[in-house]
């Protein structure tokens, strides 16, 4: 079931501002929509009020082609997944899964049919008489999931629920829920502030920051062609060097005279316009060459590695003092306190207009 949210809007009692403005969204059926975004940004609450659980102050929230506006969360059909799992520490697995049926009072073997599946597809089929106590974190999370699963929901909605386990589990369950998704096909609204989450697992991504949507797309569409400097900035990590100058007779003069890029012909209409005017270049930290075989090169004054296996994380600055990150293969072979030389791909560079922070074409 797709999932629509029209010029939708959330004040909250006592507060002065929206806390979502104008939200418009679609949601496909099947899908696997992301919502990312910093801390206080308004994920959760947009989240809950497709559950139901927060009203809506302006807009329409439909599902399919029903408005859901003053639609009791137990009549909407979805499932919640939270960040804290809730699970019921004196019933066992089997009871927390089957407690959304056991309220409904369906009959014992169509509950035992759900659960047993549940637990099929969840792996936790041999954990279903034990209490939540008594196993790991991985597994209480596969529980809370097991439990929204069983009421066969037209639509999953989940809060941050990877954010409590350790990296190395969090990197597995990204895995499974991703593997879930492909074999039940259920839309799924899934909220995180973690980027990385959101670039591995998601069909699309919603950035928001500040209550307003600032990009959606795949997150090829983010990465390669954020829209604005707070999406270059936001996603990928280490994050986009971004370097203030302007345009001076069509070629990028750094605010320190240090780079001076010219354009390549993708870039050269767009910044036509913007000429004499205050313009950010980006650069991808994996971007820099080298050696310097793009032709304009720079210096940079490194002063500190981070070796992360596959990939060192250079840390450094320009002349001026301007920090910059480069990220390179693991196995060359630098260390801080030199100096060396770099080129960039001039394709991969992208332009912002400062006024603004939208992109240049
Ligand atoms: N019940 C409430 N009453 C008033 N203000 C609220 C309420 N709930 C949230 N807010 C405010 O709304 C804004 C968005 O909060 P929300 O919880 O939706 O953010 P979030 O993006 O989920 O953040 P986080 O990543 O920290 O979970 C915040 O400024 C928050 O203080
Ligand atoms: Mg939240």
């Amino acid at each position: 079931m797709n999932v629509v949210l029209k010029n939708i809007g959330k004040k909250y009692e006592g507060r002065e501002e929206f806390t979502l403005k104008d939200i418009n969204l679609e949601v496909e059926e099947q899908e696997f929509c992301v919502i990312l975004g910093p801390s206080g940004c308004g994920k959760t609450t947009m989240l809950r009020m497709i559950a139901g659980l927060n009203s809506i102050t302006e807009g329409d929230l439909l599902f399919g082609d029903k408005r859901m506006n003053k639609v009791a969360p137990k009549d909407r059909d979805i499932a919640m997944v939270f960040q804290s799992y809730a699970l019921y520490p004196h019933m066992t697995v089997y009871e927390n899964m089957a407690f959304s049926l056991t309220m409904r009072k369906e009959r014992k073997s169509l509950i035992d049919e759900r659960v047993q599946e549940a637990a099929k597809v969840l792996q936790m089929e041999e954990n279903l008489y034990v209490k939540p106590s008594d196993i790991s974190g991985g597994q209480r999370q596969r529980v809370a999931l097991g439990r929204a699963m069983v009421r066969n929901p037209k639509v999953f909605l989940m809060d941050e629920p990877l954010s409590n386990l350790d990296a190395k589990l969090r990197e597995h369950m990204r895995v499974e829920l991703i593997r879930l998704h492909k074999q039940l096909g259920t839309t799924t609204i899934y909220v995180t502030h973690d980027q990385t989450e959101a670039m591995t697992m998601a069909s699309k991504i919603v950035l928001m920051d500040d209550g307003i949507i600032q990009q959606v797309g795949k997150p090829d569409d983010l990465y390669m062609r954020p829209k604005n400097l707070f999406v270059a900035a936001f996603i990928g990590s280490p994050s986009m060097n971004i370097i203030q100058g302007k345009i001076e007779q069509g070629r990028f003069i750094s605010d320190n005279g240090l780079m001076r890029i010219t354009p390549t012909k993708t870039h050269r209409e767009g910044l036509k316009a913007f000429e004499g005017k205050a313009v950010s270049a980006g650069i991808r930290p994996e971007r820099f060459e080298s050696g310097g075989e793009y032709g304009d090169t720079f210096n940079v004054n490194v002063d500190v590695v981070e070796m992360l296996g596959k990939e060192k994380i250079l840390y450094g600055k320009l002349d001026d003092g301007h920090e910059l990150i480069i990220s390179t293969p693991g196995h060359y072979q630098y260390e801080g306190g030199n100096r060396y030389s770099f080129g960039y791909d001039l394709e991969a560079i992208h332009y912002f207009d400062q006024e603004t922070g939208e992109r240049i074409n």
